[in-house]
């Protein structure tokens, strides 16, 4: 696939590739945007067009590293993408999910109560979502945006290292997508009849989904703040040796 540069025209990219249309969306960008390019968009609606590459590309290409962009973005628009996509999984994928699943298990007349196991793992499941967004939102992102401001404020910071570092966030950074497969796995091989099929495709297709969402999201974790946040704390030498 070829990369996206500022050059590149909008709606050709997706064309090539629908699931850019969630990653603008979290730029404020929708449908009906005409026929620009990704520079001319970023101008009209006040974006860095360096950052929209970089998400643009790291979306679309697992291998892809913006080796000398990174200095070039801050880390609170980064922040504020990551929690951006957050809130659209827990206000909205989220729920739309537990709808469909609400319909699947109360569809049946007379009841199938077997059905309700999908249900059960759902909620175990956005029980550990929650879990991992709120500790990125709380621990992580403060941490990250503090070592942005120290690192630009140097004079005013204090000294020392601190107790939580970008390692810590990086040996604990689980995959909260994988955990989907347990719940993929008991519909698709143990469901128990009878049931909605088409309603069961749906909700396996939005499974699919989000686990490749939150995959192409912990990778702009991993691949991008974290080596932004190692470099800074480098540079302000809080690597314990
Ligand atoms: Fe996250
Ligand atoms: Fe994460």
């Amino acid at each position: 696939m070829k990369t996206i540069g500022t050059n590149t025209n909008l709606a050709e990219a997706i064309l090539q590739n629908h699931n850019l249309l969630r990653v603008i969306g979290r730029f404020d960008i929708q449908p009906g945007f005409g026929d620009v390019t990704v520079g001319e968009i970023c101008h009209k609606k006040d974006i860095d067009p360096v950052f929209m590459v970089v998400i643009l590309n790291s979306f679309l290409d697992e291998s892809y590293f913006p080796a000398h962009d990174l200095t070039r973005f801050s880390l609170k628009q980064l922040v504020r993408y990551l929690q951006k996509t957050h809130d659209y999984y827990l206000n909205h994928q989220i729920p739309y999910i537990q709808e469909l699943i609400d319909r699947l298990c109360s569809g049946q007349q007379p009841e199938n109560a077997g059905l309700k196991v999908v249900n059960k793992f759902f909620a175990a499941y956005c029980r550990e979502l929650n879990d991992h967004i709120m500790r990125e939102e709380k621990v992580t992102f403060p941490y990250v945006l503090g070592i942005e401001n120290r690192f630009n404020h140097p004079e005013e910071s204090e000294t020392g290292i601190p107790d939580y570092t970008i390692h810590h966030y990086e040996t604990e950074h689980d995959n909260v997508e994988e955990k989907l497969n347990d719940l993929k796995n008991i519909m698709i091989k143990y469901l128990p009849q009878p049931f909605d099929f088409d309603l069961v495709n749906r909700i396996i297709a939005e499974l699919y989904w989000l686990e490749k969402d939150l995959n192409e999201h912990a990778r702009i974790e991993d691949k991008i703040m974290i080596p932004k946040v190692r470099m800074m704390e480098a540079a302000l030498k809080l690597h314990r040796h």
